[in-house]
């Protein structure tokens, strides 16, 4: 895809998951249809099913032959990663949208043979739009964003699930101890503006493909690392523990979580 149409792909990005902000944002107080899925502390609404809908129909329209993996089940059955590839994930952070009305995304990530291309992160509620790739750059709604500074863990906030801190996996309770501090936001894709902002030097948390597409096209356009916690590559084809971070943290966290050498 030459740079025109990589930039007319992430102007119908922005596009799509600003009219779904909108519509969320005008349904913000009516009455939700919340379901469980895996535990009680995995929701679905009747407006992230609606969201997914809407997203997944505007993309057919225009990118009819592209592979479209959402994660509330109206995309496809994506099982390799050819031609051009959308991850949907239609609210990020459904419990904050439940119980906060607030701190919640919506995510678009464009995949072609796999490499990053075009990602799109909405904070919905806040109306902040981030969007980019390694063609055209990052920006927060119309303002570039200039590549973040390489801090270690000792001197920045680290991101991290509620979960893994709650159990100490990963010794996260000496990470705790080692970094500036951690901060615990329940959504993805907030946790991942913070790294984009400069806010946050790292974020560690189980996540699935639809997660983690749209941040990590901005967050290694911007010079961070994305991968498996373990050093893997990331597969976009399923689900597993990764680690985005400045370089130096990366290593700083890896030495402690996995006890591997300096
Ligand atoms: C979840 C949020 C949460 C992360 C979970 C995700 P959802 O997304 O991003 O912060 O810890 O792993 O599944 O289910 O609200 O879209
Ligand atoms: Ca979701
Ligand atoms: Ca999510």
């Amino acid at each position: 895809m030459d740079k025109a149409e990589t930039a007319l792909l992430a102007l119908r990005m922005r596009d799509w998951v600003s009219q779904a902000g909108a519509h969320i944002r005008h349904h913000i107080h009516d009455p939700l249809h919340v379901q469980t899925k895996s535990s009680r502390k995995d929701l679905v609404t009747n407006l992230d099913k609606q969201t997914e809908w809407d997203l997944i129909a505007a993309i057919r329209t225009e990118y009819p032959q592209a592979q479209i993996m959402g994660e509330e089940g109206s995309g496809d059955h994506v099982t390799d990663l050819k031609g051009l590839v959308f991850f949907v994930d239609p609210i990020d952070g459904t419990m904050n949208f439940v119980k906060q009305k607030y701190n919640f995304a919506i995510m678009i990530g464009a995949y072609i043979d796999g490499a990053p291309h075009v990602g799109v992160i909405l904070n919905v509620m806040r109306q902040e739009l981030y969007w980019g790739g390694p063609q055209l750059g990052v920006f927060k709604n119309e303002t570039p964003i200039k590549a973040v500074s390489p801090l270690s863990l000792a001197d920045g906030l680290f991101g991290i699930n509620s979960g893994m801190l709650a159990y100490d996996r990963y010794h996260s309770h000496q990470l705790f101890k080692t970094s500036a501090g951690m901060r615990i936001l329940g959504s993805a894709g907030i946790e991942y503006i913070q790294l984009l902002e400069g806010r946050q030097v790292a974020y560690l948390s189980h996540l699935a493909p639809w997660d983690v597409a749209a941040g990590r096209v901005m967050a290694e356009t911007l010079g961070m690392s994305v991968s498996r916690l373990d050093g893997h590559p990331l597969d976009m084809l399923s689900s597993g523990d990764v680690l985005i971070a400045t370089a130096p943290t990366v290593a700083d966290i890896r030495a402690i979580a996995l006890d591997q050498p300096r």
